[in-house]
Order: C-alpha cells, then structure tokens, then sequence
C-alpha cells in the first residue's frame, strides 16, 4: 500500500543521552582523560532528534557542534554529569555513551603542581566516581528503558553479559574496540539484553544510531503504548 513509513517514531518521547569522556582536574592545568569522541553518542542524539524525540544531550568536553533540535548541557567531570542526568529526570530512555573516567584525583590541588628539582614524583591517589548508570538503574526515577554502551578490547559480549547484570539496565550496546579503535567512524555493535544479543555489522557510526533509535522506538511502543 501507499501508506507513508512512520518517520518520526520517537515523536513524544524524551529521551537523555551522555556523551563523551569526562576530564578529572588534577590542577588547574592539568586533567584525567580518555579517547572517547563523542561522535557515537551525538550521533545518536541526532538520530533521536530526526525521529522525533525531545533530547537532553549532557556532553562532556568535546569539540562536536549540537546536532540540530538537541537541547546540550555541557559538562566536565563525572560528579557534574551525574548532577545533570539527575535534573533531567525523568525521561522515556536514558541511552548512556559517555565514557565516564571510573577514578578522578583524590585530591586536587589549587596551584599547579611543580617540579621541586629533586627528581621525585609527586603522589598521585585516585579515588573512585560515582557509577551514573548503576544508579539510575537503582533510582525511583529510572527510565522506563535504560541503555548502557561498553567499549571492550577482549571478550565483548561475556563482559557485555556480566556488565548487563552488574549495572541493572535493560540493554549493553557492546563494541569492540579491538577492531574498531576509539575515536573512529565506524563500530560493530552487539546489542546484548536478558533475552539475547542481536549483533549487527560494522557501520558507520550514524547508521548504528539510526538503526538504535528503530531498536528504541519499537521497545517503548511495546513497553509505553
Ligand atoms: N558508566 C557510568 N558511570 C561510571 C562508569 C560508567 O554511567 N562511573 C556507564 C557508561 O556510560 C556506560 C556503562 O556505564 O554506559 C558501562 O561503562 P564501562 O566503563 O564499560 O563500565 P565499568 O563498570 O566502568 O567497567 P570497566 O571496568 O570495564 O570500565
Ligand atoms: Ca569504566
């Protein structure tokens, strides 16, 4: 028949993304960091906005411009995204692709640490980040579908498995960043749940958001009708 493909199939739906690293002062000019791009999760923040969704994009620091329609908060450490997810509450799904740094420094100093001529090292001690997704998954204010990515070098879908589990969400979108480094345009993802993995090919980072967004919009016409 003629009848027109539903284009906009997140239409009244909100939906929080986070994207990105985060960076973890150690002085005023210096931070803990990781290769993440962000270029995933705006591309699902743009994909989310093209069918239709209201998107709370929390970005960590990076130089990607906000895909059109987004509302962006940008933030930089792991205590300030999770203060932001916190007052984007609630939502429909809350899809989380920021590579959080797991430790931050324990203490930061307020002057920039200098060299004192002797040779020795200055003590670094970490201390660990709150897990934003685990407690979400926990909060009375969980979305009704939550998503976590994990990016793994070995084992992708039993650590997928195990992460699925540890974190209580619905869904780990694992890839391998083995064989699609970091930073890259294109990821093969495996969309590991309780009830199985759907694993798809390698595609361009766009194309795996588009593709994610169908994923979300059929599970919330099944969970949210
Ligand atoms: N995540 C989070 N807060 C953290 C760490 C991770 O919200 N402090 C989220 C990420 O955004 C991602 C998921 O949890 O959606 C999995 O992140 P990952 O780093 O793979 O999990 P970890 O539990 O930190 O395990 P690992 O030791 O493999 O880093
Ligand atoms: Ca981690």
């Amino acid at each position: 028949d003629f009848a027109p493909a539903n284009h906009r199939p997140l239409f009244g739906r909100r939906i929080l993304i986070t994207a990105g690293p985060t960076h973890e002062p150690i002085d005023p000019v210096r931070y803990i960091a990781n290769r993440s791009s962000g270029k995933q999760g705006f591309a699902i923040a743009a994909a989310a906005a093209e069918a239709g969704a209201e998107v709370l994009l929390i970005a960590g620091p990076v130089p990607l411009p906000t895909p059109p329609g987004v509302i962006r908060v940008d933030v930089e450490t792991a205590r300030e995204m999770a203060a932001e997810v916190e007052a984007g509450l609630p939502t429909d799904a809350a899809i989380m692709v920021a590579a959080v740094a797991d430790w931050r420094a324990a203490d930061t100093s307020a002057q920039k640490i200098k060299k004192d001529g002797s040779g020795r090292v200055p003590p670094l001690a970490l201390a660990e980040n709150p897990d934003i997704l685990a407690s979400l998954a926990k909060s009375p204010r969980r979305p009704p579908l939550l998503v976590g990515f994990a990016a793994e070098t070995n084992d992708v879908i039993a650590h997928a498995e195990a992460k699925l589990a540890r974190k209580g969400c619905d869904w780990i979108v694992a890839n391998d960043v083995a064989a699609d480094p970091m930073g890259g345009e294109t990821n093969r993802v495996h969309i590991v749940g309780k009830n199985g993995v759907d694993s798809w090919e390698r595609l361009p980072k766009e194309a795996v958001a588009r593709k994610l967004m169908e994923k979300i919009a059929d599970e919330l016409d099944t969970r949210i009708p």
